[in-house]
């Protein structure tokens, strides 16, 4: 079967289904193709910090509604080493501005409700999506959908299909620089049905190993844990994960760590990757499908909503004025942004982790830039800007 569309999107990840919506509010036609299932896409447990200007664009573009309801304002974060507690003091420091704790799961069902009461196209559980004709004005998504194959004929195609995507690869040989960092160490990762025992986000520094805890309500705690990148998740029992929790996140003065029922955990190996440019011909990339970011600064998500912003603005313009000034600008005005990104959470990964090889001198070097950032209010400023995010240029 044959059909058109305007923009053809691969993946319905918070990118596309973003992407997809933006489109949509000018009068832009898309088609989203996502090789999973519906509950699939929604249940997946991913981070759940949104920097200030993502929340800004969602209530913007009316994806604030539950946001607002239910997301968690915090003004600061708590590094964590020695024993010790030292808040950084993310709205004081950067002239009021915040983080909302909103888990990415949640922004992919408000985006997914969102599209399809508006009559959005949404194509769940395609498979073999494959792209032809990106140097051509009239680029085709072909897939396979139930017994049928099917041919989407689009204007652009939006490769938001993650890190592993089909997307990237269709780039012809030669066009793309591929610039990869794989740090030694991973998180494992639990959700789990209890309290979170404190208010703000806590990023400790133990001899042990990082640990972070983190939160998505009042009811349900997320908490990390390093560990070796290719650890074996049937090591970790329920007990012993508490237990080294508990450790590392210890104080001087009796801070305990509520326990409960764990629902989920999983393994995420720590990663840095960019490729340059991030289009080709009609095809862009945008999000995972571009650029991965390790954990640690909580900017995955954050990036993937700048890119997009970019893309939709870039397109819009196309249509409207007929203008391709933005669309040969996207790659480089969103590369800056995700190397300062990629810069800031290196720094938070290199400062907060332990090293298996570290003969004591990478210790020190970590105990005196967490002695700095926290008692520097100018080495303060510096990562609470980050953090919340800087400001779109
Ligand atoms: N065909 C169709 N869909 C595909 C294919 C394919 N060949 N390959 C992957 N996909 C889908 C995935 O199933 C997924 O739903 O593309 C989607 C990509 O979504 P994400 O991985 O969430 O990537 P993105 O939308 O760019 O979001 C970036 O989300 O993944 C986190 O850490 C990431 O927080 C960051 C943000
Ligand atoms: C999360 O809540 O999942 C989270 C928070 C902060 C991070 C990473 C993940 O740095």
């Amino acid at each position: 079967m044959n059909k058109k569309t305007q923009v053809g999107i691969v993946g319905a990840g918070p990118s596309g289904l973003l992407l997809s919506h933006l489109l949509h509010l000018e009068g832009i036609d898309s088609v989203v193709l996502e090789a999973r299932s519906r509950k699939y896409v929604e249940e997946r447990v991913r981070a759940g910090v949104l920097e200030q200007g993502t929340v800004d664009l969602l209530c913007e573009t009316g994806l604030g509604d539950r946001l607002q309801r239910e997301g968690l304002v915090h003004h600061g974060i708590e590094l964590r080493f020695d024993g010790r507690g030292h808040r950084i003091a993310l709205s004081d420091l950067t002239s009021g501005r915040s983080i909302w704790i909103y888990g990415q799961r949640e922004v992919v069902k408000d985006l997914i409700d969102t599209r399809l009461a508006a009559n959005g196209t949404i194509h769940f559980e395609v498979d073999d999506v494959s792209l032809t004709g990106i140097d051509s004005s009239s680029p085709v998504l072909s897939y396979h959908r139930g017994s049928q194959d099917h041919n989407l004929d689009c204007d652009f195609i939006a490769g938001c299909d993650g890190f592993h995507g089909v997307s990237r690869d269709s780039i012809p040989a030669g066009v793309l620089r591929a610039y990869h960092h794989i740090y030694p160490f991973g998180w494992l990762g639990i959700l789990a049905s209890v309290a979170p025992s404190t208010e703000e986000l806590i990023y400790a520094y133990h001899d042990r190993g990082f640990a972070l805890h983190s939160l998505r309500s009042p009811e349900i705690s997320r908490l990390y844990i390093q560990v070796e990148p290719d650890e074996d998740i049937n090591n970790w029992p329920d007990d012993r994960i508490w237990e080294e929790l508990s450790v590392r996140m210890a104080t001087d003065d009796g801070w305990t760590l509520k326990i409960g029922p764990i629902l989920e955990k999983g393994i995420t190996p720590m990663r840095s990757f960019v490729v340059e440019p991030m289009q080709s011909g009609r095809l862009f990339l945008a999000g995972d499908a571009a650029h991965i970011v390790p954990a640690t600064g909580a900017k995955g998500l954050n990036l993937a909503v700048h890119d997009v912003h970019n893309l939709a603005n870039a397109l819009i313009a196309w249509y409207r004025k007929g203008s391709d000034e933005l669309l040969k600008q996207y790659s480089t005005n969103c590369l800056d942004r995700v190397w300062r990104v990629q810069d800031f959470s290196s720094f938070m990964s290199l400062m907060l982790h332990r090293y298996s090889d570290d003969d004591g001198f990478k210790g020190r070097l970590q105990r005196a830039q967490l002695g700095y950032v926290c008692s520097s209010e100018a080495a303060s400023r510096s990562l609470a800007e980050n953090y919340v995010g800087l400001p779109y240029a």
